[in-house]
């Protein structure tokens, strides 16, 4: 990508995207609504967890090897039996639609997706409901996102159509069956949802319309006070047997941080472990999740573990990797892309994000992920 960049600017074409997160955030905040912008770029509390997230990447150091000749490599990663070109994925984001100027944000990052072969997870809570994102996917591999509903027969339609829309895994939240507390939106009073926005996955399911006494287009009102009674399942580990039911696709249990839960999920028979503390947007405990991550990788004994939570680089991917990671996510770096460029603002995100993370193997002499253990990193501070 760096090639491409300066061979433009021979030509006199520079870019306008930016190449560093902290001018991305900057311009995302100044081209989304003051309120949208307090959405997706805040925080639980005082944000102690969220800014955590990020500084946790700077206490590690990769140590440079030399003369490896790692003019080739290898960023491939198997998952669930299917080669993805790189670890890199978009983490599940539930205003993704609003973000884009066009106000089809979930379509838009589905496009790039099958641009750049990273996949994506889709959010239960979208503006498009997810057939229409799956339909662009192309021949990248998707992942659908479910906020376990109360009603268990509307979990369960969830998760027969994404398997009928093609999805190839079902990534269950599990740290936010009641939103967390969160001052910014506290004080402009926005919480999309609560405003009919993002449901188009509920509006659109026929056990949620069935529940209905007038459709959503008749009375979006009662859809969305509907929505509010149904959201947030208090899941414990006894559902786990019931959510396992659901589906044979790939099963991925969303924020998990103890190597205990981790533990428990495994005996639960998922087939990943995401370690996440969702960006910080929930609990506020001060840990950061990059701090987690080697302890719950331990507990996962060889099942895949997916990583997200204050990734800002494509350093930080190959640090989170090294740490035993499978796949590393990111959630607001590609949201803002979105929000500056659509689809062509998510690309530049990830291709960003990838060519970073290559240039940093290249240069620090590991040519693959393999090559990437706890022993290549150092404690810095
Ligand atoms: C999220 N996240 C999230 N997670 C999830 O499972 N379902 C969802 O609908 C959402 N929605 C959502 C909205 C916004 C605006 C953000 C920023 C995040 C959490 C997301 O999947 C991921 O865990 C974090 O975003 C990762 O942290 P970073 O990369 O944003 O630091």
């Amino acid at each position: 990508y760096q090639y491409e960049v300066y061979f433009n600017a021979l030509r006199g074409v520079v870019p306008d995207l930016p190449m560093t997160y902290s001018e991305l955030a900057a311009r995302a905040e100044s081209v989304l609504p003051p309120s949208l912008w307090s959405y997706v770029a805040g925080g639980a509390g005082d944000e102690y967890t969220q800014r955590a997230n990020v500084r946790a990447f700077e206490r590690w150091g990769l140590i440079p090897r030399m003369l490896v000749g790692a003019t080739e490599r290898d960023l491939s990663v198997e998952l669930f039996g299917m080669t993805l070109p790189s670890p890199l994925f978009m983490a599940p984001v539930g205003v993704l639609g609003l973000c884009s100027q066009d106000g089809h944000g979930d379509l838009a990052t589905a496009r790039a997706a099958a641009r750049t072969g990273v996949p994506m997870v889709a959010s239960t809570l979208s503006v498009d409901p997810m057939e229409a994102v799956a339909a662009e996917f192309g021949q990248t591999p998707g992942f659908f996102q479910l906020y376990t509903p109360t009603d268990r027969e509307l979990a369960a339609s969830l998760v027969e159509r994404a398997e009928k829309a093609g999805f190839k895994a079902i990534v269950v939240t599990l740290d936010t069956w009641i939103p967390g507390w969160r001052p910014r939106d506290l004080s402009t009073g926005n919480f999309p949802q609560l405003r009919g926005h993002c449901l188009a996955n509920y509006t659109s399911d026929p056990v949620f319309r069935a529940g209905l006494e007038r459709t959503p287009e008749e009375d979006m009102q009662a859809a969305t006070l509907r929505w509010a009674q149904l959201f947030g399942n208090p899941l414990t580990w006894n559902d786990l047997p019931w959510l396992r039911s659901l589906t044979r696709l790939p099963l991925i249990l969303k924020g998990i941080c103890h190597p205990d839960d981790a533990r428990r999920a495994k005996d639960g028979g998922v087939d990943a472990i995401y370690c996440s503390n969702h960006g910080g947007r929930q609990a506020n405990g001060g840990l950061a999740a990059l701090d987690v991550l080697a302890g719950v990788v331990e507990a996962a004994d060889g099942l895949p573990v997916l990583f997200d939570s204050g990734v800002r680089s494509g350093v930080d991917i190959v640090k989170a990797i090294a740490l035993g990671a499978t796949a590393v996510g990111v959630g607001r770096p590609y949201t803002y892309g979105l929000a500056l460029g659509g689809t062509e603002g998510v690309v530049h995100v990830l291709r960003w994000l990838l060519a970073e993370a290559d240039l940093t193997m290249a240069v620090d002499g590991y040519p693959s992920l393999a090559d990437l253990t706890p022993g290549t990193l150092r404690r810095a501070a």
